[in-house]
């Protein structure tokens, strides 16, 4: 436990004061183990509830002698007799509350399908883990998006791409023979959060994934899964019927071709019943697509779908698309390529957007897909694992990002609709959200601790994206560490501040893309002249002796003009632009003046610094806390904080002496030189 490991599922003795009135509302309880989702549901409960009440609830052995009973009107004749509202809850919504029946008082989690009771009994067990009152509980949940999925960049050597816990959890060495009881933790912690589905391979992802062997591997990991309501996707690539089929083309109009995806899609399904579907990465850095053939992204997706359809399965196809042989700016890309093809994807398509047009930067105006193809289904990518954050030693929450871009409000068709609407799916039958996962073998999963947190946020956006962060962050606190006020206030302010300023010591003002080629680890903006221009630094920034920022008004690339006429209007006027975004959309001289009355020069610097002492302002604040965390977990976030001090002071101290090399500016006053 004080290695991480347990996450928020940590489930240790509620102080007395709440152990024994939850005691006696929860201490006998009724819930059916007929079947494997049931099993579930119930050995998660006594787990729990073993844990938090200090002692092992008693098991009803008849229904009516149970306090807290759970179960659907199918599994638990007495909740079929209880009669209550399960209307509308749909395969994984649930109830929770509190009902009289003869004569005495119960608590229920009722659903209409099993794997509502799953998701209910961790909701349950979550009030009980962050200190609330059951006496009146009365919750009523059902999931606004359909598909919440982890997305994992793992490769078959167990390496993974941007992953910075450790190897890949997937042993496919051993698989199918051994199954990692990780693989069943794994599932929990998810579950917890009610994700259900899960891509095992990397979006870069290899043919021989789709070979016997490893349908194989994947089939006995979809068994682990599937007791707890989440199902298995791949990566596809799309190359595989030349690698692994032995055809001449990969062309999305070839008989040949749509004809061994179709038997590839009956293979997969006689192994894995409820197989999800595919995640496609195509002609997008490199990868094999269906333009390589002169047909669309819809022609590609629309063949994958038309071999998944009879199964059930979906194609995420994904919209992060870039190429360097494309002269125009990089953020207008998949804006363009998409736009033209909204309605001609087939129903069972989704369209898998980042957050923004670029590439999971500190931060990121939302991206101007969401909201202009009101014909297709759009579902969120998010990053969990921090490529572009500082790996898993700086300490940034989140879920602050991820609420910042659900707000946004696309204008789309009018004032007032987010982004988090959009996903939501707008009357289609299909919609989403995937994270790319931060999960690896190390013993805490993350990477850090507070990596965990942005797992935990993300799985419960993907449920409802309109929750509170902050709110989220205060349950993961207290599920994680301590209820007590005095440590929870503290440490949720802290990680609520964190994501600014990782933006005001790494990319302030809109600045993006600054990071080290290749890793994306530490400050790099010098870096220039490689054989990609798209990946340089310089390219994002382009600073001269007279400005800096990428102009992308009217006067410039443009990519204002693929947001809603008023947005597009506000962020092409350097006047109304929202200044945390000015260096984003507009190259701008150095003396310009700022809200502040500061010029932007001097502004920068201003932001570098305040990233630089919050950092220092985090570690004093935990430090202050020793009392309330076991040695081993605080002692990790000590060294981690340290660390992520020391390299804020050195994105400042490069940052600033690297502007200064082009625009021979002074510090202003009381600012120190970098070294
Ligand atoms: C980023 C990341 C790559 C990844 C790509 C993607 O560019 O650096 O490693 O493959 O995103 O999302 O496809």
């Amino acid at each position: 436990a004080e290695d991480g490991y347990d996450l928020w599922l940590r489930y240790l003795p509620l102080p007395a004061a709440q152990a024994q009135p939850a005691l006696a509302q929860l201490g006998t309880v009724s819930i059916p183990r007929q079947n494997e989702v049931q099993r579930a549901a119930r050995d998660e409960l006594m787990r729990g509830l073993s844990g938090l009440l200090g002692q092992a609830p008693r098991e009803a052995t008849a229904a009516d002698a149970a306090l807290l009973v759970v179960g659907t009107p199918a599994s638990s004749p007495l909740v079929a007799q209880l009669r209550l509202p399960l209307k509308g809850l749909g395969a994984e919504g649930y109830l929770i509350r509190r009902v009289e029946h003869e004569g005495h008082l119960l608590t229920v989690v009722a659903a209409p399908g099993d794997v509502g009771t799953l998701y209910g009994v961790f909701h349950l067990l979550r009030l009980l883990q962050t200190g609330q009152d059951v006496a009146s509980v009365d919750v009523r949940e059902q999931p606004r998006l359909k598909l919440r999925m982890l997305d994992h960049w793992d490769n078959l050597d167990r390496s993974v791409e941007r992953g910075y816990a450790g190897e890949s959890i997937w042993d496919w060495h051993k698989l199918p023979g051994w199954l990692d009881p990780r693989y069943t933790d794994y599932a929990r912690a998810n579950a917890s959060l009610g994700l259900n589905g899960t891509v095992l391979n990397n979006v870069n992802a290899s043919a021989q994934s789709l070979t016997p062997a490893y349908l194989e591997k994947a089939a006995a990991l979809a068994g682990v899964m599937r007791p707890w309501g989440i199902r298995v996707y791949l990566s596809a690539r799309f190359s595989a019927p030349i690698e692994i089929g032995g055809l001449k083309t990969a062309d999305p109009l070839d008989p040949q071709v749509r004809r061994w995806w179709a038997d590839k899609a009956d293979e997969i399904y006689r192994l894995i019943p409820d197989f999800g579907g595919f995640v496609v990465k195509a002609n997008s850095e490199g990868q094999p697509g269906p333009q390589d053939y002169g047909r669309s992204h819809a022609d590609g997706a629309n063949m994958l779908a038309d071999a998944l359809q009879p199964h059930g399965g979906v194609v995420m196809w994904r919209a992060f698309v870039y190429s360097h042989e494309q002269p125009d700016d990089r953020a207008k890309q998949a804006y363009s390529e998409f736009v033209p093809l909204d309605g001609k994807f087939r129903d069972n398509v989704l369209l898998q957007v980042k957050n923004g047009a670029i590439d999971f930067q500190p931060r990121e105006p939302f991206h101007p897909l969401f909201g202009a193809m009101p014909k297709t289904p759009l579902m969120m990518e998010f990053q969990i694992t921090k490529e572009y954050l500082g790996f898993a030693t700086h300490l940034v929450y989140l879920g602050a990002l991820y609420e910042e871009t659900l707000q946004s409000d696309t204008y789309r068709p009018t004032k007032g609709h987010t982004v988090a609407q959009v996903i939501e799916g707008q009357g289609h039958a299909l919609s989403g959200m995937a994270g790319v996962a931060n999960i690896g073998s190390d013993r805490n999963w993350s990477g850090s601790i507070f990596d965990q947190a942005n797992w935990y946020a993300f799985g419960r956006l993907a449920w409802n994206p309109q929750q509170s962060a902050r709110a989220i962050a205060e349950d993961w606190v207290r599920m994680t560490f301590s209820q007590d006020p005095a440590f929870v206030q503290p440490v949720v302010r802290m990680m609520m501040d964190s994501r600014e300023a990782v933006v005001d010591y790494m990319t302030p003002l809109g600045l993006h893309h600054l990071m080290g080629r290749g890793h994306h680890y530490g400050p790099a903006p010098w870096d220039a002249g490689s054989e990609r221009p798209d990946w340089d630094p310089v390219y994002y920034h382009r600073a001269d002796h007279l400005g800096i920022g990428f102009e992308r008004g009217s006067a410039g690339s443009n990519a204002v003009a693929q947001y809603a006429p008023a947005l597009a209007k506000q962020f092409d006027d350097l006047s109304r632009v929202p200044e945390r975004d000015l260096l984003w959309f507009h190259h701008v001289p150095w003396d310009h003046r700022m809200a502040s009355g500061r010029t932007l020069w001097d502004e920068m610097v201003w932001h570098y610094a305040r990233g630089v002492d919050e950092v220092a302002s985090m570690r004093g604040t935990w430090a202050g806390l020793s009392a309330y965390v076991d040695a081993p977990r605080y002692q990790q976030v000590a060294s981690f904080l340290a660390i992520q001090q020391q390299e804020a002071q050195w994105w400042r101290d490069a940052s600033i002496a690297y502007w200064q090399s082009i625009n021979g500016l002074p510090l202003p006053a009381g600012q120190a030189a970098p070294p």
